[in-house]
This record gives C-alpha cells, structure tokens and sequence, in this order.
C-alpha cells in the first residue's frame, strides 16, 4: 500500500478481498471470535444487506487493492435499538499500523452515521485486543462493559469488551428514524480521496 489510497463505498466484487481479510483473522484468539470464515457468497450478500441500512467502505490503494474495510450492523435486534450500530473495521496484515488509515475510515463511518441520524456506535472488542481498545479510545470511544469469560475458542474462555461513542446532536427521544444508507448514497458521491490518510475529502 502507499499512502495515497481512497475510501469508497463496498461493492459486489470487494466480497473475495472482504473475505480473505477478514479470514486472516479467523485463528486469531485477539481479533475475533469468528471459528470459521463465511464464504465469498456470505460476505457479498452481507455487502448487499449492509449497505441498505448502513455504510459499508473500503479502502482501496492507487493499483486497486483492498486493504481495509468497515462495515455497520444492528447492535440488537429489537426494534427500538435503531438509533445504535456496531460497526467492525480491520486491516490487511500487510496493512501498516499507526499511519492513520483505520482512523481514515472511522471519521468517514462516523461522517455517514451522523447524516443518517445514529445516536450511538459501539464497538465490541476481545477484551485482550489492546491495539483495538487503544484505537478506538484514541476515537472517543469510552468502556461500557466488560463480559468476562463470554465464549470459548480453541479451548480458551475469553472475554470482551463493549465500547460506546455517542454521536448524536440531541439528547432528546424526538429524532427521526435514521435515514437508510441507500437512500443517502443516491444524493452523495461514494468515494472520499485520502492523501496520507489523514488529509481526506
Ligand atoms: C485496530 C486497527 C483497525 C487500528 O488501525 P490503524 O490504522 O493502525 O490505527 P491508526 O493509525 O488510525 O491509529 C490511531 C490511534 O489509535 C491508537 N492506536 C492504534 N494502534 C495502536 C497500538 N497498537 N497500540 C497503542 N495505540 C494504538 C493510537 O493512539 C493511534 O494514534 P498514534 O499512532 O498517532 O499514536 C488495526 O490495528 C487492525 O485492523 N487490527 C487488526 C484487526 C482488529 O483488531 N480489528 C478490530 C477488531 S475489534
């Protein structure tokens, strides 16, 4: 990757790039609790589904590589929990760490989930992920909840951490429902130029 890349909107053929970066994390004991990775044919409808509701972005270098990705999704199912998304971001492995690029794409996440109206984004983290817990602190982000002992993988019980941002204008009950990405993405452009990845537009 240089440091010249873009941050646009996930589409159909991102799904293998989605997948084979999130599966290099799937032996991981820090970064998830995911035992099997879901097929190419999961995370492209998990691409379609995602984005009429939420923001789905890449980032993707000058020659057209994927190297990161975010994504949103309903914190519980219930619907009176629609003003709150988890989101999930991660990093190729490849991808250098502390040049800004995970921050790249929180900001535009968090632009998108402003204009559609979320009040809140929560993060839910191993609780032994330190770069992670050190990332999204670095964001605003504040520990609401530590679930010790909350799954078992490879035959170790581990714990996880909820962290919360609360991004809304209001504090008030009155607010509108949020607005579907799908309908924000037909009256905006969908890609954002990152120059070093802090200097985006
Ligand atoms: C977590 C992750 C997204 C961070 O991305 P990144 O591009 O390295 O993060 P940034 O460069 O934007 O870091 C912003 C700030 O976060 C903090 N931070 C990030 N990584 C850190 C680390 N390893 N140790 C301490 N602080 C860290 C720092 O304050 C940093 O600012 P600074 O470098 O100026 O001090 C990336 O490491 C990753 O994808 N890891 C593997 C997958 C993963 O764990 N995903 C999260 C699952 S919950």
């Amino acid at each position: 990757m240089n440091k010249h890349f873009q941050i646009r909107v996930a589409e159909d053929g991102d799904a293998r790039a989605c997948h084979d970066i999130y599966g290099s994390y799937v032996d991981d004991l820090i970064v998830t609790f995911t035992i099997d990775n879901p097929s190419v044919e999961e995370y492209l409808a998990k691409i379609r589904n995602t984005k009429k509701l939420y923001p789905f972005y890449v980032a993707e270098d000058t020659e057209g590589r994927i190297f990161g990705y975010c994504c949103g999704e309903p914190l519980r199912p219930h619907d009176a929990y629609k003003w709150n998304v988890e989101w999930t971001i991660v990093l190729a492995p490849d991808c250098p760490r502390r040049q800004g690029v995970g921050s790249a794409l929180f900001k535009q996440f968090e632009r998108t989930l402003k204009a559609q109206g979320f009040q809140y984004i929560y993060a839910v983290i191993v609780d032994t992920n330190e770069p992670s817990l050190a990332f999204h602190k670095s964001l605003g982000f504040s520990e609401v909840g530590h679930f010790m002992n909350a799954g078992i993988k490879q035959g170790q019980w581990l714990g996880i951490k909820w962290l919360s941002k609360f991004i809304g204008t209001t504090g008030s009950a009155n607010v509108h429902d949020p607005i579907p990405f799908e309908r924000l993405l037909e009256a905006n452009s969908s890609t954002i130029q990152c120059n070093g990845a802090t200097e985006c537009d």
